[in-house]
């Protein structure tokens, strides 16, 4: 995106780089501008394996979703959506048949802008621009109310996301408080940044991501695994976002499959 598109909001600061268009700009996307780009090649220095990381945490996101509609789930709500790339939540759930309703929740304005295009003419999903730390707005909201029915299961989708909150923002809190909202049988699907496995690339990716307006705090697999409080979690458990699941050996075997922690608890 190099020059200004009339869908974009004004207010935008095409200066700071957003987590929402570093990671369009890894996964091959064409919504950043060249501030995002060049923070997106300091982000490539400090871990090498960014590119696949990306893809592979897109992969854990479709094959939750995938497990999830199995499991007879029929409306999720996606915090942290990011810009629309191919195989948005509700492009999957499209393809297992009619019923299945989408709320997307971002506060990225080119993530917000470029999902009211796209979501314009669908009746089954909605685009907030909210902050998913704030729940009671996120689960209040009128499109909400309209799209969602809490007397039945929902897919909560936290993935990418939970690692631009710090112990300041209280996410374990913020979770609870989803879970709460959501009747037993639902599901949470959540991906996370971690330094277990290479703490000194991840040191510099939070050093990068510092110089961006969502900075990083990465989590080890004991605070990822206390974000299931109140949930099972299916099988596998909380491990690499190319070990959940796989669907191909290169997803196991890439380098990069363990720098994400991923997981899917049942509500019982
Ligand atoms: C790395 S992207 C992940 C996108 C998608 N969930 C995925 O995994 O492919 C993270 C997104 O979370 C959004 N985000 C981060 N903190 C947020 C917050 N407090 N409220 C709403 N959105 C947030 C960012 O704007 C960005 O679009």
């Amino acid at each position: 995106m190099t020059a200004r598109t009339g869908w974009l909001p004004r207010s935008l600061d095409e200066e700071v780089p957003t987590a929402a268009r570093v990671y369009d700009y890894l996964l091959g996307g064409a919504h950043n501008f060249v501030a995002d780009r060049r923070l997106g090649e300091r982000f490539l220095t400090a871990l090498p394996s960014a590119r696949d990381v990306a893809r592979l945490n897109r992969g854990f996101l479709r094959r939750a979703v995938l497990a999830l509609l199995r499991a007879g789930i029929r409306q999720f709500v996606d915090l942290g959506t990011g810009i629309p790339t191919a195989g948005s939540v509700h492009e999957i759930t499209e393809r297992a048949g009619r019923g299945c309703r989408v709320v997307y929740v971002d506060r990225e304005p080119v993530a917000v802008a470029h999902s009211e295009l796209l979501l314009r003419n669908d009746p089954h999903a909605t685009m907030l621009r909210a902050d998913l730390l704030d729940p009671d707005r996120v689960l209040g909201h009128p499109h909400t109310r309209r799209l969602l029915d809490f007397s039945e299961p929902v897919g909560l989708l936290l993935v990418g996301v939970l690692h631009f909150a710090f112990p300041q923002d209280r996410p374990e809190e913020v979770v609870r408080r989803y879970r709460d909202a959501v009747p037993s049988g639902s599901f949470l699907a959540l991906s996370h940044f971690t330094a277990d496995l290479a703490p000194e690339n991840m040191r510099q990716v939070v050093e990068v991501m510092r110089g961006s307006a969502n900075p990083v705090y990465p989590r080890s697999h004991a605070e990822v695994s206390a974000f299931f409080d109140g949930f099972e979690l299916v099988e596998p458990g909380v491990v690499g976002t190319g070990l959940w699941r796989p669907e191909h050996a290169e997803d196991v075997r890439t380098p990069g499959a363990e720098q994400i922690y991923a997981g899917v608890g049942y509500k019982p």
